[in-house]
């Protein structure tokens, strides 16, 4: 597994296209003591259904505290956060963030260790990340994390890459039913209908038979108790202030421990990397001579 020291003469989309962490010692990027005072005083409701602070970046909007916390304040701070990411970013990765979506940014605020979540929520098992309620249609999931916790570092596991990992096991985990659900006539029919409830405002979720796939696997691998023993597995303790960028749809990662990071996601065009045929999309396209994202 390539866990890569950013360098200025290292090629930072080849690192993070092969399925390594882009890794930024602390003091590369930094988030300001205002930001962090406000998000440490606030409480992160731990019977909500959400499973962070989440700030969602267009909408400007939060989601995921509890209930008496200034929303407003937190909700600034977020937004100062994920405008400083976003252009810290988009200043490392240029070719990227010329296509690319701005997704949500979170504060991860309870501790990871012993964390008491269902099971396909679980940080704590290997897993590629896809979103349910926002399909990617072969684009790829990049999120930028920051250990924003003075003392303690993230324990973070991995595994080998999605190109390893999908010729291992994507014919285990049912790949072929989503071969046939693209090429049914059905689905194309399918997508019609769900793309016209979504336009009169009813919230349906049009995804491609790759979107559902990820989804699919992303608890498959959680349920998979032969995968999370036998996998190869690469731990990095990741210190406090630190910054790291990984392609989540392409590593299998896990969070063993730690508490306070902020992440910000974009969705990055499957067309705007230096390869895009490593994209997962096109991985699966090669394995199976399918069109899997329409
Ligand atoms: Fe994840």
């Amino acid at each position: 597994m390539n866990f890569v020291t950013a360098s200025p003469d290292a090629d930072f989309r080849t690192v993070l296209e092969n399925g390594g962490i882009l890794f930024f010692p602390p003091g590369e990027f930094s988030v300001p003591a205002s930001v962090l005072d406000v998000l440490t005083g606030a409480t992160q409701d731990a019977r909500s259904i959400h499973k962070n602070i989440a700030y969602k970046t267009n909408a400007d909007n939060v989601s995921g505290l509890a209930g008496g916390d200034s929303a407003d304040r937190v909700r600034e701070a977020m937004r100062e956060y994920s405008k400083l990411a976003l252009s810290f970013m988009a200043r490392i990765l240029p070719d990227y963030a010329r296509g690319w979506k701005v997704d949500y940014s979170s504060f991860r605020s309870i501790e990871e260790r012993g964390r008491a979540l269902p099971l396909n929520k679980r940080n704590d098992l290997l897993h590629l990340d896809a979103f349910p309620t926002r399909p990617v249609f072969g684009d790829l999931i990049l999120r930028c994390f920051t250990n924003v916790n003075p003392e303690q570092a993230r324990e973070w596991l991995t595994s080998d890459p999605f190109a390893q990992f999908a010729g291992r096991e994507a014919h285990h985990a049912g790949l072929e039913d989503y071969v046939r659900l693209a090429r049914s006539p059905f689905h194309s029919l399918a997508r019609g209908v769900k793309r016209a409830f979504r336009s009169a405002g009813l919230p349906v979720v049009d995804r491609s038979p790759y979107d559902a796939f990820m989804l699919h696997l992303h608890a498959w691998m959680k349920a998979n108790g032969t995968y999370q023993e036998n996998c190869p597995k690469y731990r990095f303790d990741l210190p406090p202030g630190s910054t790291w960028l990984v392609f989540t749809d392409v590593v299998p990662h896990a969070v063993l421990g730690g508490r306070l990071a902020l992440e910000q996601t974009v969705i990055v065009s499957r067309s705007s990397l230096a390869d895009p045929g490593r994209a997962p999309a096109s991985i699966l396209e090669k394995m199976t001579g399918a069109d899997l994202t329409n």
